[in-house]
């Protein structure tokens, strides 16, 4: 490096005009991080502080208030935007040009470089200052060669150079390997906003909101500020009264949230949709895959499903995965081992992105997450079956939802109906029992399974009809016997089958003294009996027929 010392000595000291962008409009909340981030940046110990977050979540809004801040309390603070650069040259020439414009030397050492004569002016300074990087994952996530190296290198330069030099960093990626290298670094993620400063930013953009108004719009914004703006603007725009506005936005299913708040016309950094689309342009495929596959799951997920809809080998695998999402903050990880999380936002965006673009992917998803939780459901049967019922129901319960859901649609795919079909065969028990204040929802899922079985011509419920007449909703059970019945093939196995039913059902036509109906089954059984050569499989008694005093249905010789 160039002595450069030297050619400044007898100089005035340094002081370029503070460059803060205006103060955010409206600015709600944040008092804590804002506090946080300032008590760092004055500490002692603290030279390097990076704000983290999703896409479009108030980054820079935080950054330029507490470049105020400080600034307010003699500080200098200057600010930098890093988006559009490629290189660490690109960043020393922007943050050079603002120095050079501001200063009164015109002597450069012809042969500087342009790092040491960024070093020169900053060590002119000869108060405490801090620099803010802001937007710097537009660098970092260029995919330009080496380019976190450079980027660490530059940090290292200037700050065992320049003594009085801090920086505040923002990105949507964290920057947790900057530990690596330096000692005083804090980390600082934005989340979404407090709900009560959610609630105040709606009251102060649109005051004619309700309480009520303002609470369904905070929660519809997943208390993102972003969010809320474009709402709130939207409902001015509109005229509506804001309740009347959202009962038409609840009523337009169909349509994603990001792409319901997003306004083409905006500026870019004012859209939500395009920031999120820019970070996710910058995953790798297998990334990408991985957030539209989790896109299938509720906001709040567990690790072990986690791993079943991503396809990967083990859990540690899944973590890998989980943990590059969350350090891209497309996902936050809980304080409670194992539990993962994706913003309403964020899910809406990249569900949008599984219905449209990636659509193969968002289908093996689902059929993973449902063969995930009918397993777990046959494991839970077999729980209650052998005596574990009370934390069979509890972790039922649990996964309520999902369980049925699942349930549902597998029965409804010709690829997966056969297991799901064949679980519900052995949980009829068991569900009866979860379900028996509210019968109406398990019939719903054995009428609809049955539905689906006869279309593919599957008859498999026929223990469903059997367990109804156990449990004395004869006519029902009876009926299902008998739609049963109508699928059952000529195999051995649905021979057997056929004859049991058969019979149960001549003994209930019996009881219901239609006996016409009654002698029919009976004798359909004795056919059933003389295919398979197994006499001793009819049970019942036979039927008279009392005008004739004949006895119907002569039951076969025994083999034996
Ligand atoms: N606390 C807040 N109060 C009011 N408005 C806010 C707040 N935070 C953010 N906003 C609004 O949201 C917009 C987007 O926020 P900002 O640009 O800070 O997000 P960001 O996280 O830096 O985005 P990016 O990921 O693109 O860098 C801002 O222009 C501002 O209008
Ligand atoms: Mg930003």
């Amino acid at each position: 490096m160039i002595p450069y010392v030297s050619f400044f000595q007898d100089s005035k000291p340094f002081h370029p005009p503070s460059n803060l962008a205006l103060k955010i409009p409206h600015f709600t909340g944040r008092q804590k991080e804002c506090e946080e981030i300032s008590r760092h940046l004055t500490s002692k110990g603290t030279r390097i502080v990076s704000l983290w977050g999703s896409p479009g979540f108030g980054k820079t809004s935080v950054a330029t208030t507490v470049g105020h801040l400080l600034q307010s309390g003699g500080l200098p603070v200057f600010f930098f935007s890093m988006r559009g650069l490629r290189s660490k040259a690109d960043l020393t020439s922007r943050l050079l040009s603002f120095f050079r414009r501001h200063s009164s030397k015109t002597q450069i050492p012809q042969r500087m470089t342009i790092d040491d004569e960024l070093s020169l002016f900053l060590s002119e300074i000869s108060d405490e200052f801090v620099m803010i990087l802001d937007n710097a994952d537009d660098l970092l996530e260029s995919g330009a060669l080496n380019v976190k190296e450079d980027f660490i290198q530059f940090l290292e330069v200037i700050l065992s150079q320049v003594e009085n030099a801090s920086f505040l960093i923002t990105s949507r990626e964290s920057l947790e390997f900057i530990n690596v290298h330096f000692q005083g670094h804090r980390t600082v993620r934005i989340r979404p906003l407090d709900e009560s400063f959610s609630q105040s930013l709606v009251g102060e953009l649109l005051p004619r909101a309700t309480t009520t108004d303002r609470s369904k719009i905070a929660k519809i914004c997943g208390n993102v500020p972003l969010a809320i703006k474009l709402l709130c603007s939207s409902i001015s725009e509109d005229n509506a009264q804001p309740c009347q506005f959202l009962k038409e936005l609840g009523e337009s299913t169909g349509r994603d949230l990001v792409d319901l708040l997003d306004k083409p016309d905006y500026p870019s950094n004012l859209r939500l949709k395009f920031l999120m689309k820019t970070s996710f342009v910058r995953l790798s495929l297998p990334e990408k895959e991985a957030l539209v596959s989790l896109s299938v799951l509720p906001d709040d997920f567990k690790l072990s499903v986690a791993a079943a809809v991503l396809d990967v080998k083990s859990s540690v695998e899944a973590k890998k995965v989980l943990h590059r999402l969350r350090r891209k903050s497309l996902l936050d990880s809980s304080c409670k081992p194992d539990l993962f999380s994706m913003h309403k936002l964020l899910l809406s965006f990249a569900r949008e992105r599984g219905q449209n673009e990636m659509k193969k992917t968002m289908l093996n998803s689902k059929a993973r997450m449902s063969t995930y939780y009918i397993s777990l459901f046959e494991k839970l049967n077999d729980h209650f079956l052998t005596g574990h019922s009370m934390q069979a129901f509890i972790d039922f319960f649990e996964q309520k939802q999902n369980i049925i859901q699942s349930l549902v649609e597998s029965s409804s795919d010709p690829k997966t109906c056969v297991v799901a079909f064949g679980v519900l065969i052995k949980a009829e028990v068991f569900l009866d029992s979860l379900f028996w204040c509210e019968g109406e929802n398990i019939d719903k899922l054995y009428q609809h399974a049955a539905e689906v079985a006869q279309k593919f011509g599957k008859s498999v419920f026929y223990s469903r009809g059997i367990c109804q007449l156990a449990s004395k909703k004869m006519d029902d059970g009876a009926q299902n016997l008998q739609e049963a019945l109508l699928l059952m093939g000529n195999s051995a196995e649905e021979r057997v089958l056929k004859v049991t039913a058969l019979q149960i059902l001549a003994t209930y036509f019996r009881f219901k003294e239609k006996r016409g109906i009654a002698l029919e089954l009976y004798l359909k059984a004795l056919d059933e009996c003389r295919a398979l050569g197994d006499a001793s499989l009819l049970v019942i008694p036979p039927l008279e027929k009392r005008e004739l005093k004949t006895i119907e249905g002569e039951k076969p010789k025994s083999d034996s």
